[in-house]
């Protein structure tokens, strides 16, 4: 049996980790293998990566060397977990992808898409997702549920910063079809309910 490979992308606090968590027990009920991860991280050395990435300590960070360490913590991601466990047949489920890449570092970072495609394309060595659910909320909305514990480096940059991110998902979609968007300001079953029909019409 063919694995299955299913990203959630959106901005900090849109629901991500809960869509997963649900996603999850549902194939899980279909009698299906699952396995979660989450991006940047997944693997020994990508949560080392992750650490450095996010630690508030790194001011000093430049915006290239972020895009070049989320992009090296994918490749070890891609080649330690995702391509094995898809070669088994399993569900894996990945919290972020490239998309998000594009869009924070691409977009509201100013280094272009194009560019952060490039080193990416080379990261993921041609892995594509078979669906990419797009949690789309209102930034200040999704930061308010996110930030009640004090948040990462990247979580308290200023809301002009995830403005600038949630544009960005939304011009995303123009270039890639395989993005479903779906609208998550609503209550957590409402959202499954179409995330369902989405997997149920894979
Ligand atoms: P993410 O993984 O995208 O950062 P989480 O799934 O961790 O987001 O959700 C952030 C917070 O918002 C959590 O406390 C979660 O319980 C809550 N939450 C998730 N989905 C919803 C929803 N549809 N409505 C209200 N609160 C939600
Ligand atoms: P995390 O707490 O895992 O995300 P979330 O808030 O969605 O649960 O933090 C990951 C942070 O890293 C988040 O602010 C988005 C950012 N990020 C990028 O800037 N580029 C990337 O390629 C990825 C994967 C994440």
């Amino acid at each position: 049996m063919k694995g299955i490979f299913i990203v959630l992308e959106g901005p900090d606090g849109s629901g991500k980790s809960t869509m997963a968590k649900k996603i999850g027990d549902y194939y899980r009920g279909n009698g299906r293998e699952i396995e979660f991860t989450r991006e940047p991280g997944g693997t020994k050395i990508g949560e080392k990566v992750r650490d450095i990435i996010l630690d508030n300590n790194n001011t000093e960070m430049d915006y290239r060397t972020e895009a070049l360490l989320y992009a090296a913590a994918r490749a070890q991601l891609v080649s330690e977990k995702i391509k094995p466990w898809l070669n088994e047949g399993k569900i894996v489920i990945s919290e972020r992808y490239v998309y998000s890449s594009l869009v924070y570092q691409g977009i509201g970072r100013g280094l272009g898409v194009e560019e952060v495609m490039k080193i990416n394309d080379f990261a993921i060595a041609g892995l594509k997702p078979d669906m990419v659910l797009m949690l789309d909320v209102n930034p200040e909305k999704a930061l308010k549920r996110k930030l009640v514990g004090g948040g990462d480096r990247l979580e308290n940059e200023h809301v002009s910063f995830h403005k600038e991110v949630y544009e960005g998902y939304k011009k995303l979609i123009q270039f890639f079809p395989e993005i479903k968007l779906i609208n998550a300001e609503r209550s957590i079953e409402a959202i499954f309910r179409d995330i369902k029909k989405i997997i149920n019409s894979l």
